[in-house]
């Protein structure tokens, strides 16, 4: 069976665990602060807090925003459940804008109709790996946090993701761009990323204000630095694939946009089938391959509201393929040629 993702590990990652599980230092301390480092410069932000996850990065990039009990933070419906289970961590109201089909994420036209009195910040992701456009955000007077949780290296109107929000964040899980296995951060601006640091750690503080053991392992941190170093590599071969299957698949149209100013890393290659991608998941397993829909379900198809027309049109029609580093030609080949017979009359 193809896998559907992978992490894309070396013996050098390995040897640079290693030697953390040999210094004896496993618990937060130079490794993180060097990759935060590392990872502000490469954001070209101020400064970086590394965390246990993304979600908690996320938790974390609201409250020290301010973002608390009545407030209203709007978030797309067409993501993975973090971004609500954030929100709602931390007192706040979720409040889901629909997809846009272009992106893939949402819309600052979409975001604006749902602004209230109580709004106080929108979480917008740079969906799949494809850059979401924050420059027509800015209009909008609130915050805006950067989800680049699927998009680390993605270049946004010649910045890197990730720059231009008030806050980024950044997921390290073992399928993401880069991994720590699992880890987060929190990157911006000096004043507010201090306040990330002093939130991610409870221990020895006068005051009692709701903390959480929110920190990386020095291990952890020892691999993403590792990774960081092969970061654009892997946005080259991921490239690489995608225009491999662009190549194989043209005919079937709904493919995504291509990589132009770099806008796109293919943290997933996402198609619009055009049609219920239910049979061609099962068809392309009984052929050896996993793919997925890209995103579990739509928020609002759990909690309940109609009213998210194109989130439940691309849910319902979009298929993500194999798309990591260790993927082979051969094994592209193979996806492309499946997909195709799968969906022959
Ligand atoms: C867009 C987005 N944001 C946040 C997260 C949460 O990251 P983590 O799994 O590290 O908590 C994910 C995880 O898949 C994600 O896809």
């Amino acid at each position: 069976m193809i896998p559907h993702s992978r992490p894309t590990l070396t013996e050098e990652d390995a040897l640079r665990v290693a030697a953390v599980v040999r210094s004896g230092q496993l618990a937060q301390a130079a490794e993180v602060a060097a990759f935060e480092r590392e990872v502000a410069l490469r954001l070209g932000v101020a400064r970086a807090a590394a965390t246990s996850s993304g979600t908690a990065a996320l938790e974390l990039a609201l409250r020290v925003l301010g973002v608390g009990a009545g407030d209203e933070v709007v978030i797309p419906t067409y993501v993975c459940d973090a971004l609500h289970h954030a929100v709602t961590r931390v007192g706040a109201r979720p409040v889901l804008a629909d997809a846009c089909a272009e992106t893939l994420s949402v819309e600052s036209q979409e975001v604006k109709r749902r602004l209230s009195r109580r709004t106080r910040c929108a979480i917008v992701p740079h969906a799949f790996g494809l850059a979401a456009g924050l420059e027509s955000f800015a209009a909008l007077g609130i915050p805006v946090i950067e989800d680049c949780a699927q998009a680390l290296g993605a270049i946004d109107d010649g910045r890197p993701v990730g720059a231009r929000g008030d806050l980024a964040v950044c997921s390290f899980y073992a399928t993401k761009m880069l991994t720590t296995g699992e880890g987060g951060m929190v990157a911006g601006p000096a004043g507010l990323i201090a306040r990330v640091q002093e939130l991610r750690d409870y221990d020895e503080r006068a005051d009692l204000e709701p903390r959480f053991n929110y920190r990386l392992t020095e291990f952890g941190a020892a691999l993403g630095r590792s990774q960081l170093l092969r970061l654009d590599q892997f946005i080259a071969r991921r490239r690489a694939i995608a225009a491999r299957y662009r190549a194989r698949l043209g005919g079937l149209g709904g493919l995504p946009p291509d990589a132009a100013g770099g806008r796109h890393v293919y943290h997933r290659f996402v198609l619009d089938l055009g049609r219920p991608v239910g049979p061609a998941i099962e068809a392309l397993a009984r052929r050896g391959v996993a793919a997925r829909r890209p995103v579990f379900r739509p928020a609002h198809q759990a909690l309940g509201p109609a009213g998210y027309a194109v989130a439940d049109r691309l849910w319902e029609t979009h298929l993500s393929l194999p798309c990591y580093p260790g993927l082979g030609d051969a094994e592209v080949d193979l996806v492309a040629a499946a997909l195709v017979e799968a969906l022959a009359p």
